[in-house]
């Protein structure tokens, strides 16, 4: 069976050879692409000092996804199973077909002006058109920015000043179980809003009956395709970006993540094989979305550079039409691995805690379901394990990597699983617990979760546009090694354990949103004079985010307020945000210097034991608070 422990030591011999000689490791990894011209060097430095990979080198991401298997024996070989419960429609792409498709898009692109260097805002629901959209970008070396459906315009708007798209790609609408969500009224407000304004809105029209509207700069998708002529494949720099990715920070303004070329198909080519374990010919599912880093690298770029058929699925784990829709999933395409988050199992164990509906699907081709995005807790891991009956493996990585950093690495060798643990660094990481003074935590001791310099190809060079802020929020804190924002420890076997963010970003339902973000819309409420938006513990979403407000006045009733700021950050941030409590208190715990004591307000929030911190300027706050959480207990 392919989930008994094979291979000893196999791991450990090839992990340690990636750490001592990466030079070695990662050029041999890069023999296995089809480059156009074979890089100059391995592991280099760029004029900033920021370590690249592979310079020199040339090559076309898209020509590795789709191209490179046309010719290589695949042209009829699904490349994308597309399914949606939610308009209860099935399609599949050969490689052939989806090659034609994408150089075509590509041709309607380049006669919009786009080419090499241009930046192209995705903003689409998850639709064939819009992973080929992506794949377009790639053929032309256009960087794609794709920014996630569940965003409202206020977002979106400080993406396009940021990446300065010529090009906006969008569709009518995206479809949340049964509601309709007009998507291009939502892109002419952001236009609107922000100060950079693109050439063209390449409208993709569903025809599910949202509201359309229409302006000069518009082009219908299907008419851009009409005049376009198919496009061969640019050749690009390694190093040059193939997407920028926005991710939250610890500010209000999100994080422009870059990907370079070369060392992202390297790395997701080698995370196939060594992690997922599948072959080519496979087929591979990520139940992402586009808009997330899973998307990009497990729904688009390393299932079809690798080879497999990904599939692509609109709908959700619940409600779409039922708790059984994952399973039927991977009966009918035959997904040999599957990735998905917690969340997504914790909501099918709920309305199927039996496991009724998946004894009723032949499951037989899975091998594998990984985990990732959020903590999992070992019942909800133990759950899926016992009615899977095949590993579960929790693994860890952020948009940043763009690839797992810590996993059980089963294409190499399928280690013991220790629930709670993500197991063990992936070859490439040499990731170190530090303590806040930037010595090593012993045995079991929590610090900081940090991985010594170089990273490994695929990992972000830099941020868009922001070279000081990659250095301050990552390389700073701890010199020569890369800080991750989570905190963790080691056991005595080398296997790790995610405690958190350490910074003030949650994790809710997987998705990655700053609390600090939240905390500039609610305090911008003529009459909030202080805020704090904290993350508490969620049973289905693992967390949620909660505002306590102080009122300057209370003229008006408070859950009127209390109302309005809700619908703030839904309006200003997007539902995904899923800010729905507001407490309001009389004032915020301090430190004497005025920083609000936000761990601890988490800590009373989740009924944690605290221990009342000696720097609060006045301990009676804690009884206040604790009020407002546990009336009943006054
Ligand atoms: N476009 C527009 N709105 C969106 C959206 C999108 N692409 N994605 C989410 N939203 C909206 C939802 O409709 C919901 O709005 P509501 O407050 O009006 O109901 C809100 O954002 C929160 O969405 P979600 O987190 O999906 O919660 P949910 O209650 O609708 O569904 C689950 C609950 C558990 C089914 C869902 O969270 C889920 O599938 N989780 C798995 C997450 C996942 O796979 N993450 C990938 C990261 S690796
Ligand atoms: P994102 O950049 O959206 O992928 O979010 C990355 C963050 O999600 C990480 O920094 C972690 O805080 C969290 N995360 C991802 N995977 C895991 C995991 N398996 N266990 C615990 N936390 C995780």
């Amino acid at each position: 069976m392919s989930h008994q422990r094979n291979s000893y030591g196999k791991y450990k011999t090839e992990f340690n050879n990636s750490i001592t000689n990466p030079i070695d490791f990662w050029g041999k990894e890069a023999k296995h692409l089809d480059w156009f011209k074979q890089p100059d060097e391995v592991l280099s430095k760029d004029d900033n000092g920021f370590f690249r990979w592979f310079k020199g080198g040339l090559i076309n991401t898209c020509y590795l996804a789709l191209d490179y298997h046309v010719e290589n024996g695949r042209a009829n070989q699904v490349a994308m199973f597309f399914d949606s419960p939610v308009t209860q429609t099935k399609k599949q792409y050969t490689y052939r077909q989806m090659r034609d498709e994408v150089s075509r898009i590509a041709g309607g692109l380049k006669n919009l002006g786009v080419k090499k260097g241009d930046t192209v805002v995705i903003y689409m629901p998850m639709i064939p058109e819009a992973t080929m959209t992506m794949l377009a970008c790639a053929r032309l070396g256009a960087i794609h920015s794709v920014v996630f459906g569940g965003f409202a315009p206020h977002e979106l708007a400080l993406r396009i000043d940021d990446a300065k798209p010529k090009v906006i790609v969008t569709a009518s609408s995206g479809i949340e179980i049964d509601r309709i969500i007009a998507y291009k009224p939502m892109v002419d407000q952001a236009i609107e809003k922000s100060i950079h304004k693109p050439d063209s809105v390449v409208l993709f029209n569903r025809k599910l009956g949202a509201l359309v509207t229409r302006n000069a700069r518009d082009v219908d998708f299907c008419e851009m395709l009409k005049n376009a002529e198919t496009v061969d494949c640019t050749p690009v720099e390694s190093t040059d970006p193939l997407y920028v990715l926005y991710t939250s920070g610890t500010t209000g303004k999100p994080k422009g993540v870059l990907r370079d070329n070369g060392g992202y198909a390297v790395a997701l080519n080698f995370s196939m094989r060594s992690i997922y374990n599948i072959k080519p010919g496979d087929t591979f599912w990520a139940a992402s979305d586009i808009g997330w880093v899973v998307g990009h690298s497990f729904i688009v770029y390393g299932p079809l550079i690798y080879g497999a058929s990904t599939v692509l699925f609109e709908g959700k784990p619940i409600k779409t039409p039922d708790a059984s829709t994952f399973w039927r999933v991977i009966e009918e395409y035959k997904v040999s691995s599957m990735f998905t988050a917690p969340t997504a199992i914790r909501a099918i164990r709920k309305e199927d805690s039996e496991g009724k509906f998946m004894s009723q699907k032949d499951l037989s081709s899975l091998n594998y379901l990984f985990l990732a995005g959020e903590r999992c807790d070992v019942a909800t891991l133990k759950w899926c394990e016992k009615m899977l009956n095949v590993p579960v493996i929790d693994h860890w990585w952020q948009t940043e990597s763009g690839w797992p950093m810590l996993a059980n690495m089963v294409g190499i060798e399928n280690l013991p699983v220790k629930p709670g643990s993500v197991s063990k660094p992936v070859c490439g990481y040499d990731l170190q617990i530090l303590r806040a003074d930037g010595t090593l935590a012993e045995t079991d001791e929590e610090g900081l979760v940090v991985v010594k310099l170089p990273l490994p190809p695929g990992c972000l060079p830099t941020l868009w546009n922001d070279n000081e802020r990659f250095k301050k929020g990552y390389l700073t804190k701890f010199p020569g090694y890369y800080f991750s924002g989570d905190g963790g420890f080691k056991d005595a076997d080398g296997y790790i354990y995610i405690t958190g963010r350490v910074d003030d970003i949650i994790n809710v339902a997987g998705h990655r949103l700053s609390t600090t973000e939240m905390e500039e819309v609610v305090s911008a409420h003529k009459q909030v004079a202080e805020c704090a938006v904290i993350g508490v513990a969620d049973e289905l979403k693992g967390q949620v985010p909660l505002a306590l407000i102080v009122l300057n006045s209370i003229a008006r009733p408070i859950h009127e307020i209390a109302q309005e700021v809700v619908q703030m950050v839904r309006s200003e941030i997007g539902p995904v945000a899923s800010l729905k409590t507001v407490h309001v208190v009389k004032r915020l715990p301090k430190t004497r210097s005025g920083k609000i004591m936000r761990k601890l307000l988490r800590a009373i929030a989740d009924g944690e034991n605290f221990k009342v911190p000696s720097t609060i300027d006045d301990p009676e706050i804690i009884n206040e608070i604790k009020d407002v959480f546990y009336p009943s207990l006054k």
